[in-house]
């Protein structure tokens, strides 16, 4: 089948705005969206610029607009997009950030507001001699969130994001979930004020966006309820 690619360009070199432009691609229905980008820039167009890397779903680099929902281009099958022959998909970048080029967004503030909730395991007392132990049940408690690749399409798909540039997110949040349900962390005092503010788990109005556009399906509303409770139990 031929489709319509249409991808919202900007080169802010010589744009003054963004615009669409539509490429006729060839492609079989259990192609990748990744499959038609590549097509697009390895032969009718090189300046077309994207993020990707593994193809496999795993590096969270190629998260986008597709046909108005933000989805890891390289996950998504074209039989799932279109009904056949002719038919158009779009491209955007994710919205709530500034675009660098084309399909390339500035990621500077995510990855601020990631670090702000202090990713990593705080603990008290000395180390142990070797490794600290979980069980499998404790595991089980934070496996969901473990399954983050940080793609951000969660994110930008909430609109307490766009609305609030410094709110902090629903990936960030969903890390300080990770690591305060973690056992072996000792790190409550200093995370949790970070999320109890109105930038924060107060701004999360439980409307499921991030867990629909999670591409590795976690339950992330799921996960930021429990993280609510647990700061009015520690307040
Ligand atoms: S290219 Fe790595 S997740 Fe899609």
């Amino acid at each position: 089948m031929d489709l319509n690619v249409k991808i919202k360009r900007y080169n802010p070199e010589k744009d003054d705005a963004p615009h669409w432009e539509t490429y006729e691609v060839p492609a079989e229905p259990d192609d990748s969206a990744l499959s038609l980008l590549l097509y697009v820039k390895w032969h009718l167009d090189g300046t077309l610029t994207f993020r990707k890397s593994c193809a496999h779903g795993i590096c969270g680099s190629d998260a986008m607009k597709i046909n108005g929902e933000n989805k890891l281009a390289c996950s998504v099958l074209l039989q799932d997009l279109v009904s056949g022959d002719g038919d158009t998909i779009t491209f955007a970048p994710l919205p709530a950030a500034p675009v660098i080029k084309d399909l390339v967004i500035d990621q500077s503030r995510f990855f601020e507001k990631y670090r702000a909730v202090k990713p990593w395991l705080m603990t008290e007392g000395p180390a142990p001699e070797r490794e600290r132990e979980q069980t499998q049940e404790e595991f089980n408690v934070i496996e969901d969130a473990t399954k983050c690749i940080m793609c951000g399409a969660c994110t930008h798909a909430c609109p307490s994001t766009w609305s609030d540039p410094d709110y902090l997110g629903p990936a960030a949040m969903l890390k300080a979930y990770r690591y305060t349900f973690d056992t072996r962390d000792d790190g409550d005092e200093e995370r949790l004020p970070v999320l109890d503010s109105d930038k924060g788990l107060w701004k999360c109005y439980t409307i499921f966006n991030c867990n629909q556009a999670c591409p590795k399906d976690i339950d992330i509303t799921r996960w930021l309820s429990a993280l609510k409770r647990r700061s009015l139990t520690a307040a």
